[in-house]
C-alpha cells in the first residue's frame, strides 16, 4: 500500500504544544514513504493525490466516531521483564529486584529463550499502541541484537532503532565505568539512560556508596521522584528528560512522584510503563495512573489550587511529551508534515464498549480492543 501511499481520511486527535489534545474534523492525512506529506481539509483532496501521485483506490475513509491519534511513546520499558509481569506488587524495588528480576534477566544468556520473550514482548507493546520504545535489554549481546532483529526484521541496519548507553543504575556501576560510558555516549553522540531517585532506600545506599558525589544526576531518565532540588537544577541545564513511570511507582512501592514540580522547572517529561517494575505494557494504563497519582497530590496538598493532570495532558505526556523526552519530537510524537505516519485507528465503540463516546473522553476507558490498526512509519503493523 506505501509503495505509491495513501491517504486516510476522517478526525485527527494529538496533541501539540498550545494545546494537549486538538481534534482536527473532516481532514486528509496523506502518507508517502513512511512520512506524511500533507493534512488537508476533504476539499483539497483531489487536487493533492495528483500532486503526489497516490491512487484513487488507496484513499480510506474512517468510519463514524473512529479517529485517528499517534502512536504511544513508551519512554522507559524493559523487554527481558516481560514474563514477570504481573508478579511482584507484594515487595520494594531492591527486594523485587533480587527477587525476580535478576534471576529472569540472567536467563537471556540462552538465545532460544531470548527469541521466544522478545518476539512475545514486542507483540504485545505493539499491540497496545506503543509505536516507539525506549527499552532496556540485558546484559547479553546477541540477545540484545535478537531484540533488535524482533523489533525490525530488516537487514541489520535498523533505521528505526537508536542505541542508548545503558548503566542500570548507580547502585549496579563504580564511577570508573560510569565515566567510560560517559566517553563512549559522546564519542558515538548517544542517548543515555538509567534509573535515577526511585526509592528512599536506593537514593540513601547510594548516598553512603558514592559519598564524594554531590549528586548522581549526571544523565538521568526513569522515576526521579525523590530529586533534590539541585538535582533538578543540573536535569534543566543538561537538557535532559524524566520517564515518568507511575504503574511501576506504585506497584512496587516507590513513591508519588509530583509532575508539576518537574514541569515547574521546565523538565520534559514522558511517560513509561517501566514493565514489569508497572504490571502492564499499556499506555494507556499509563496515562490514567499518571492521572490518579496527580488527584493523590490534589487531595493531599495544602494550598487549595494544585492543579491535578487532566487526561488531556496526560495524553499528550504519552505521545508529543515522550517524543521530546527521547529528542524524536522532530519525527514522531504527533501529526504534521515531514514527520514519520506513526498512527493508530482507534474505534471508541469497538467490540462492545458504549456508543458515542467522543475523542475526548475516550482515552479515558480505552484499551487495546478499541486500536483498530497501528501504524509504524506509514506501514500497518496490526489490524
Ligand atoms: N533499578 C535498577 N534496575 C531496575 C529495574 O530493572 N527496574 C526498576 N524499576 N528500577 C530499577
Ligand atoms: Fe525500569
Amino acid at each position: 500500500m506505501d509503495e505509491t501511499g495513501f491517504v486516510m481520511c476522517g478526525a485527527l486527535v494529538h496533541s501539540t504544544d498550545a494545546e494537549p489534545l486538538e481534534i482536527m474534523q473532516h481532514k486528509c492525512i496523506g502518507v508517502k514513504e513512511g512520512k506524511i506529506v500533507f493534512i488537508e481539509n476533504e476539499d483539497a483532496l483531489s487536487e493533492k493525490i495528483k500532486e503526489f501521485g497516490i491512487p484513487q483506490t488507496d484513499i480510506t475513509y474512517l468510519k463514524k466516531g473512529q479517529f485517528l491519534c499517534p502512536g504511544f511513546v513508551d519512554t522507559h520499558l524493559h523487554a527481558p521483564q516481560y514474563p514477570n509481569c504481573g508478579k511482584g506488587l507484594d515487595m520494594g524495588l531492591l527486594d523485587w529486584l533480587q527477587t525476580y528480576t535478576f534471576p529472569t534477566e540472567a536467563k537471556f544468556s540462552d538465545l532460544k529463550y531470548a527469541d521466544m520473550v522478545y518476539r512475545k514482548a514486542v507483540r504485545r507493546v505493539l499491540r497496545n499502541g506503543t509505536t516507539t520504545g525506549c527499552y532496556f535489554a540485558t546484559l547479553h549481546t546477541d540477545a540484545t541484537l535478537l531484540l533488535c532483529d524482533v523489533i525490525k526484521v530488516k537487514k541489520r541496519n535498523y533505521p528505526h532503532i537508536t542505541p542508548i548507553v545503558t548503566p542500570r543504575f548507580a547502585l549496579s556501576c563504580c564511577q570508573e565505568l560510569m565515566s567510560k560510558l560517559g566517553d563512549l555516549a559522546k564519542a558515538y553522540d548517544l542517548p543515555i539512560q538509567t534509573h535515577i531517585c526511585e526509592t528512599r532506600d536506593e537514593v540513601r545506599i547510594v548516598g553512603e556508596t558514592f559519598p564524594g558525589c554531590e549528586s548522581y544526576a549526571a544523565m538521568v531518565l526513569a522515576h526521579g521522584i525523590y530529586l533534590s532540588d539541585n538535582e533538578i537544577a543540573l536535569i534543566k541545564a543538561r537538557n535532559s528528560a524524566i520517564s515518568h513511570c507511575p504503574n511501576s511507582n506504585f506497584s512496587i512501592r516507590s513513591g508519588v512522584l509530583d509532575l508539576r514540580r518537574l514541569e515547574e522547572a521546565r523538565i520534559k517529561v514522558g511517560l513509561g510503563t517501566d514493565i514489569s517494575g508497572g504490571y502492564h505494557p499499556s499506555m494507556l494504563n499509563a496515562i490514567r495512573t499518571a492521572v490518579f497519582v496527580s488527584n493523590i497530590h490534589h487531595i493531599e496538598a495544602e494550598h487549595a489550587n494544585y492543579k491535578a493532570l487532566s487526561v488531556h495532558e496526560a495524553f499528550r505526556l504519552a505521545t508529543l511529551g515522550g517524543a521530546k523526552a527521547l529528542g524524536l519530537d522532530n519525527r514522531i510524537g504527533n501529526f504534521a508534515v515531514g514527520k514519520d505516519f506513526d498512527a493508530l485507528l482507534i474505534d471508541p465503540s469497538a467490540d462492545g464498549s458504549h456508543v458515542d463516546v467522543l475523542p475526548d473522553d475516550s482515552f479515558s476507558d480505552s484499551d487495546d480492543r478499541n486500536i483498530l490498526s497501528i501504524y509504524v512509519a506509514g506501514r500497518k503493523v496490526i489490524s
